[in-house]
């Protein structure tokens, strides 16, 4: 059975849009765990666009189950999250320009930073996760990083418009997750997980969590927040 971590981004999201005190994000993440999800996630981004430093104050305080803190690989970002403790943190690209997370980390590239900001992470007993493309390379580096987790960027499968594109794409997640897991990683998986494509990821039995946003939230505005998260859930795990 997978645990499934939710995203409340889009709530503060709704929030800044009238630099307003509500909805607020840590009532939905309250409302989150309440209908079963076992981790929330909030990204805490440079621009602060959503995610205010006031909130994962907060959540800290009052998460029960998990809290994940997404954060670029910033010498600012690392000492708020030494300061905050959350549970995870798990390491993302950001661009200013993007409209959400658009690749894994390039864990090759940047290999040197990353052992600085997770050393320090880890110094301070925070578990790190790094989000990466389906690349064996990246996820070997990813090892030899000593992260906790890698979460696998789903995007490329959830965002394939054809079948043969789709399926080529689920393979590369598959043999990913099968080699994180042989190399006593982690897995975590998300981006673009949705009510459909669910049905397709449920079955890579390596995947240990799910980190869902958009697709919960967007269901949420309609029907609540707590039957789309135990929807979900209920779908996840067949
Ligand atoms: N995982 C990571 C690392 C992300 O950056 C995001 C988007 O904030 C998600 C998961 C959730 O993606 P989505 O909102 O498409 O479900």
């Amino acid at each position: 059975m997978a645990r499934v971590s939710i995203n409340v981004d889009h709530v503060a999201t709704v929030r800044q849009a009238r630099l307003a005190a509500e909805p607020d994000p840590v009532a939905a993440a309250f409302l989150a765990e309440l209908a079963g999800a076992q981790g929330i996630v909030v990204h805490l981004r440079e621009d602060r666009r959503h995610i205010q430093d006031r909130d994962v104050e907060i959540l800290r305080r009052t998460v029960k189950t998990k809290l994940n803190l997404e954060m670029a690989a910033t010498d600012e970002m690392v000492q708020i999250a030494l300061k905050i403790k959350p549970d995870v943190v798990t390491l993302v690209p950001e661009k200013r320009q993007e409209l959400t997370t658009e690749g894994g980390l390039d864990v090759v590239l940047h290999e040197e930073r990353l052992g600085e900001v997770m050393k320090s992470l880890h110094e301070g007993g925070i578990a790190v996760s790094l989000f990466v493309n389906p690349d064996p390379r990246h996820i070997k580096t990813a090892h030899r990083l000593e992260a906790d987790y890698v979460e696998i960027h789903t995007g490329g499968f959830a965002e394939s418009t054809t079948f043969s594109r789709r399926q080529d794409e689920y393979e590369r997640i598959e043999t990913a997750c099968r080699l994180a897991q042989k190399l006593g990683l982690g897995v975590h998986a998300g981006h673009g997980v949705d009510y459909r494509n669910v049905l397709w990821l449920r079955n890579i039995t390596e995947i240990e969590e799910f980190s869902i946003g958009h697709s919960v939230m967007a269901r949420a505005v309609l029907v609540g927040i707590e039957r789309a998260v135990r929807e979900m859930i209920d779908l996840v795990n067949g």
